[in-house]
C-alpha cells in the first residue's frame, strides 16, 4: 500500500466513476490525484480546456486548478453544479470572482482542505460506484455457530467475487485462525486503528490478508486485549462495502451500542439459532434488540426440529436451516476454513442464503 504526504491511503478505483480534474499544473495535478486516490475515485484528467468541454457536464464533479479558472471563464462553458475551483494555497481575490462567473461551488485552498475535498469526492462519485452487500451474522446464544457461519459465507461468496469477513468479535477464536490466515501477513485491525481520514476501498483490499478472492479484518494476536474502535469500524465497513461484491461481519453477542451500529450499516442480518428450547428463546431476545432492523433472518443448526415451529416462536423467517457439518473440526485444524465440501449441508446454507446453486460454491 503507498501513503501519500497527506497520509492518505492511494489507490485508484476499479469501479468509481470518474471525477474530472482540470489544470495545467503539475503539482497540482499531483496533489488533487493523490486526494482522487484517497477518495477511491478514478479521475479523468485534462489540462486543455477545450479538449474538456465534453468531460465538463457529465463528470459527477469538476476539479479545476486556479491556473486554468480564467480560461475556462472565457469559454463560459454550460453551468453545472458540482465544479470546485481549487488553489495551491490561499487563492487571490479576483479568482473568487472567475469562479463565480464559472459558476463554481466554491474555490478550495488545499493546504487545509484536503481532507474535506476526499471526503467530498467520495461522497459525490460514490453513489454511482458498486456497492456491495454486507450481511451482518450474530448468534442467538453463545456457541450457535455465528462465527463458522460467517466464515462460510464469506468462503461461498469469494467463489463470485472479491468477498471479505469482517471480525467485530475481540473474544472470537480469530476468522483469521479460522480460515488458515493466521500467519499470513496484512492489514488487522491495530494497523487500522492507526490510520486517519478516509480510507480507500481498495487499499484495504489490497491490503487484507488473503485466501483466494477472500480478505479477512481480524485482530492481531498477542497485542493484549483489544476492543473495537467506532471510527475504525465505520471506515472498515465503508470501504469494505466500496471494495467487494460481499461483506460478511462477524458480531459478538455482548449488549453494546457500537454492535448495534454495524447491526444497523447491514443490509441483512442472519441470527444463527441453536434448534432448541433454549437457543429459540435466546433468539427471542435477540429479535427484540434487533427489531428496527429491516431484514433479519434465522439460520436454524439442528435438524430435529421444525422450522415453522420457530418462525411462529420467534417471528423472523427461517432462512437457511442445517444439520451439522460433519468433520468440521477436521477441515478447521488443516485450516483450510468451515465450507470444505458443496455436498456438506453447511455448503446448502451458505448457497440458500447467497442465492448461489451450490454447484457454484467451490
Ligand atoms: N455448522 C456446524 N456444524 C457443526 N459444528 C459447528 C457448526 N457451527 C459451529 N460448530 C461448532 O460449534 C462451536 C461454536 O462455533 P462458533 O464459534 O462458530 O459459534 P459462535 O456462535 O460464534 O460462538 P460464540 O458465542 O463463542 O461467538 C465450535 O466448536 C464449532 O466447531
Ligand atoms: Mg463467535
Amino acid at each position: 500500500m503507498t501513503t501519500n504526504t497527506t497520509g492518505a491511503l492511494i489507490a485508484p478505483s476499479r469501479t468509481a466513476p470518474a471525477a474530472l480534474i482540470l489544470t495545467a499544473d503539475a503539482s497540482l495535478l499531483d496533489e488533487l490525484l493523490a486526494l482522487a486516490a484517497a477518495a477511491d475515485v478514478a479521475p479523468t484528467t485534462a489540462h486543455e480546456p477545450l479538449a474538456a468541454l465534453a468531460s465538463w457536464t457529465r463528470a459527477p464533479v469538476v476539479l479545476l486548478g486556479a491556473d486554468l479558472a480564467e480560461e475556462v471563464a472565457r469559454i463560459a462553458p454550460e453551468k453545472r453544479p458540482h465544479v470546485y475551483v481549487v488553489a495551491h494555497q490561499r487563492a487571490p481575490d479576483d479568482l473568487f470572482r472567475t469562479a463565480l462567473r464559472i459558476g463554481a461551488e466554491q474555490v478550495v485552498e488545499l493546504g487545509g482542505s484536503s481532507g474535506w475535498l476526499v471526503e467530498l469526492l467520495a461522497d459525490l462519485t460514490e453513489q454511482r460506484a458498486a456497492r456491495g452487500r454486507v450481511i451482518g451474522v450474530i448468534g442467538g446464544s453463545g456457541g450457535a455457530g455465528a462465527t463458522t457461519f460467517a466464515c462460510a459465507l464469506g468462503q461461498g461468496a469469494a467463489k463470485h467475487g472479491d468477498a471479505a469477513v469482517i471480525d467485530c468479535d475481540p473474544q472470537g477464536p480469530g476468522l483469521d485462525r479460522m480460515l488458515g490466515l493466521e500467519r499470513t501477513e496484512g492489514f488487522r485491525w491495530d494497523a487500522l486503528c492507526q490510520t486517519t481520514g478516509r480510507l480507500s476501498a481498495r487499499a484495504l483490499r489490497d491490503a487484507l490478508p488473503h485466501a483466494g478472492s477472500l480478505g479477512v479484518l481480524s485482530w492481531y494476536v498477542g497485542s493484549g486485549a483489544q476492543t473495537l474502535q467506532a471510527f475504525a469500524v465505520r471506515e472498515a465497513i465503508s470501504a469494505a462495502r466500496r471494495g467487494h461484491e460481499t461483506v460478511v461481519v462477524d458480531l459478538p453477542r455482548t449488549p453494546d451500542k457500537l454492535v448495534d451500529e454495524v447491526a444497523a450499516r447491514c443490509d441483512r442480518l442472519l441470527i444463527v439459532t441453536v434448534g432448541s428450547v433454549l437457543g429459540v428463546s435466546a433468539a427471542v431476545r435477540m429479535r427484540a434488540r434487533f427489531a428496527g432492523h429491516p431484514d433479519v433472518g434465522l439460520v436454524l443448526r439442528g435438524e430435529g426440529i421444525d422450522a415453522a415451529d420457530v418462525e411462529s416462536a420467534v417471528r423472523l423467517r427461517v432462512v437457511a436451516q442445517m444439520r451439522d457439518q460433519p468433520r468440521l473440526a477436521e477441515a478447521l485444524d488443516l485450516g483450510l476454513g468451515p465450507l470444505r465440501s458443496r455436498r456438506g449441508p453447511l455448503a446448502r446454507a451458505v448457497a440458500t442464503v447467497l442465492g448461489l446453486p451450490v454447484e457454484e460454491l467451490l
